[in-house]
């Protein structure tokens, strides 16, 4: 409490200081709307909505339409998403879910053989791909929220793939770790690689013209006759096709039963503010709740900045937060979830009184009893044990934030899976297909390729959606519970909850502006692998040393995260917005 009063007097004239000397670099502020995305077309192309006179929703789904076409690597029509759509005048927010589903013909063990999970299988070529939903989601929110037409909002994405973009040191770092899996498929090696003096197939180089002249056909299609085309046409036959002569099991059938679902937004709250994220088949939405709402019991006045007591009170958080994700989460459609109890506060008071300030507790320690596989995970069975050093190139996601003038918002987060989806392009389409069957656990106890493990509530099932990280969120001010202050989202797999709760932490506890709380180090727990990640800029030699004394088994990893955020001071009625610095987006907004 004394701690926190000197921190917060130090950090009022660490502010008044940065002021008087004048705010060069200083977050830009609006007065219009603002956004922020993970590319700075997709930027561009949302700003250019709100310009047009459309509103939060039509900026994002034109982002989104172009991040598929600009950043192949992360999201597409091939794949699937949650949005949180706020609506300032009605003052109620929807959760739609457009994420992938598992095809008819799936099977709990599709993945294993003599019992054990074949490395590659769900991540790379046709068996990987789940039914796709991210076109039906876009249009679907466009159709109920946005102003604009579709011609006019998917416009800079078929202008996109037509003129094409240039390959950024991003796409060529992610096309030249997944270059033997594109490889795979002639279709998607045509359009995404280009061959060397020897005939080789290789990333392009940076700065190459990047055109996809089939994408901009079918996003064409998509203006003029909606979702109809993909679902139940001539789009819908082209990736059954394709995904058939590859060996994986989409049918027709499979594609026209396809639907979105709403859901009710994941409600929490933090020293005041309400909180709205994304329910199951998101898992983090739930470990955002559950975290914020332990760390505010632990520390009622508030967490010190970078102190070793509270980051090991964040990770041991985390830890118990990801053993309710693995014992209990799944689709809420077929799996029973103590949602409710999950996130009372008396079970949030049991979590927090379970935790030992003075020293880590071994993940171990908390397997869900009775779960032998969970015991033998730790021993590394056969899947080859989970190493994030050397898996940050392959996988991707990219999440949306806007804020319009009128303080509509939307927090949009999807995705084709691992960095280029599995590969395989739906011929003729320009469609690149997602590999979301890995976000299922292929046996329980052994992890998938963000090392997270999960049980009987992730199996695989016909029909059955896996369960997410993606935790789009929005917080609201606390003078006003429906006006919404921050929208918040970003990839990076199992660390998504994370890198959202740091940055909601980053503004609400240490008051700092947008850019600073999306730019700050990044500390992330699991709770398997039992270790505590840190960012390169996450802690100081002192910081790391009092953790480990306390037990933590700590991993240096570059960095990790893309962060996506837009403030709304509830205050002046500004807005501001950051893309991540570790990335290369921007934010933009309406003066
Ligand atoms: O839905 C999920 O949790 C994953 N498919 C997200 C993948 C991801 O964020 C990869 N990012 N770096």
């Amino acid at each position: 409490m004394g701690k926190m009063r000197t921190h917060r007097k130090s950090w009022a004239l660490a502010l008044g200081v940065f002021l008087a000397a004048g705010s060069a670099g200083a977050t830009r502020q609006y007065r219009g709307g603002a956004v922020a995305t993970a590319h700075p077309m997709a930027s561009e192309a949302a700003l250019k909505m709100l310009n047009k006179g459309g509103n939060a929703v039509d900026a994002a789904v034109a982002a989104a339409f172009t991040l598929a076409v600009v950043g192949p690597y992360h999201s597409g029509l091939g794949g699937g998403g949650f949005a949180l759509v706020h609506d300032a005048k009605t003052g109620e927010t929807r959760a739609l879910d457009f994420r992938e589903v598992a095809p008819q013909a799936a099977t709990r063990d599709m993945y294993v053989k003599d019992g054990k999970v074949v490395p590659g299988l769900s991540t790379d070529g046709a068996l990987s791909v789940a039914v796709p939903g991210a076109v039906a989601g876009y249009l679907e929110l466009l159709e109920k929220h946005g102003k604009l037409s579709r011609a006019v909002v998917l416009q800079p994405a078929i202008e996109a793939a037509r003129a094409g973009f240039w390959v950024s040191p991003k796409y060529q770092a992610i096309a030249k770790a997944r270059r033997d899996c594109l490889g795979q498929d002639p279709e998607a090696a045509r359009i995404f690689l280009v061959k060397n003096a020897e005939g080789a197939l290789e990333a392009p180089p940076i700065g190459h013209q990047l055109r996809q002249p089939d994408l901009a056909r079918t996003l064409t299609t998509l203006a003029k006759s909606g979702p109809a085309p993909f679902y139940t046409g001539a789009l819908a036959q082209a990736m059954v096709d394709t995904v058939k002569a590859g060996g994986g099991l989409i049918t027709r059938e499979d594609l026209k039963a396809y639907k979105t679902r709403t859901h009710a937004p994941m409600e929490g709250s933090y020293r005041g503010h309400r909180l709205l994220t994304m329910p199951p088949p998101s898992a983090g939405g739930v470990a955002v709740v559950q975290t914020l709402g332990v760390l505010e019991k632990l520390r009622p006045q508030g967490l010190a900045f970078r102190d070793p007591e509270e980051i090991h009170l964040y990770a041991e958080t985390l830890r118990r937060a990801y053993v309710d994700r693995t014992k209990y989460l799944g689709d809420p459609a077929m799996v029973q979830i103590p949602l409710e109890r999950l996130t009372s506060s008396g079970y949030l008071a049991d979590l927090a009184g379970s935790i030992d300030p003075k020293k880590a507790t071994p993940s171990v320690s908390l397997l869900p009893p009775g779960e032998d596989a969970g015991g033998s995970t730790l021993k590394k069975p056969d899947a080859g044990w989970y190493d994030p050093s050397t898996s940050s190139e392959k996988k991707n996601t990219t999440h949306v934030s806007v804020i319009d003038k009128d303080g509509n918002a939307v927090a949009l987060t999807t995705t084709v899976n691992y960095g280029f989806g599995s590969c395989v392009v739906a011929k003729g389409t320009g469609i690149l297909l997602n590999d979301q069957m890995d976000d299922f656990s292929a046996r329980p106890g052994v992890p998938n390729a963000y090392g997270l493990v999960g049980y009987e509530a992730n199996s695989i099932a016909p029909g059955k959606v896996p369960l997410s990280s993606m935790s789009p969120t929005l917080v609201f001010s606390k003078e006003d519970p429906k006006k919404v202050m921050l929208a918040v989202g970003s990839p990076g797999g199992s660390t998504i909850p994370t890198t959202v709760i740091q940055v909601i932490s980053n503004v609400v506890d240490q008051g700092m502006d947008v850019t600073r709380a999306v730019g700050e180090g990044r500390v992330h727990h699991q709770y398997l692998p039992d270790e505590l990640w840190v960012d390169q800029w996450g802690l100081e030699a002192a910081t790391l040393k009092a953790l480990e004394a306390k037990g933590h088994k700590l991993r240096r990893l570059p960095a990790w995260g893309d962060a996506e955020a837009v403030y709304s001071d509830p205050r002046t009625n500004l807005r501001s917005a950051a893309s991540d610095p570790r990335n290369e987006g921007t934010a933009l907004g309406q003066d």
